[in-house]
């Protein structure tokens, strides 16, 4: 079993003070983490829920591919982020198991993680995050 833990789920929001504020005044939830990605034009806050995030994100650029996910399909779950103990490996995996890889190679994410991004297409209409810690 490859899988260690749900990273994170993320949903994509158009105001990150609104979203931050609402899941603070509905669960009493505060930030544990926040971050600009630049690479991925996204800013994000992190929420804390026992070893797992609820990740709010929101695009800082128009050709970000959360401002196109927005665009098309509005605000809402956007992916989810399973964690992984080898992230190459799980990759590698995913790939022999039939998955279309967005990112062919592992690269850097937010908070220091290694990450890749696996197409929904192929993943049962999924956007899945392989997340190293
Ligand atoms: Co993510």
């Amino acid at each position: 079993m490859l899988l260690t833990e749900i990273d994170h789920v993320a949903i994509a929001v158009r105001d990150l003070e609104a979203a931050i504020d609402y899941y603070h005044r509905a669960f009493g939830a505060t930030v544990d983490h926040r971050e600009v990605v630049e690479s991925d034009g996204v800013e994000e806050a992190l929420l804390k829920v026992a070893d797992s995030y609820v990740q709010l994100l929101t695009p800082t650029r128009d050709d970000s591919p959360v401002a196109k996910a927005i665009e098309k399909r509005g605000e809402g779950l956007h992916h989810i982020g399973y964690r992984v103990a080898d992230c190459a490996e799980a990759l590698a995996s995913m790939i022999a198991a039939g998955a279309t890889p967005i990112d062919k190679a592992p690269r850097p994410g937010s908070r220091g993680t290694t990450v890749a991004f696996i197409h929904p297409k192929g993943s049962f209409g999924t956007l899945i995050e392989l997340v190293q810690e």
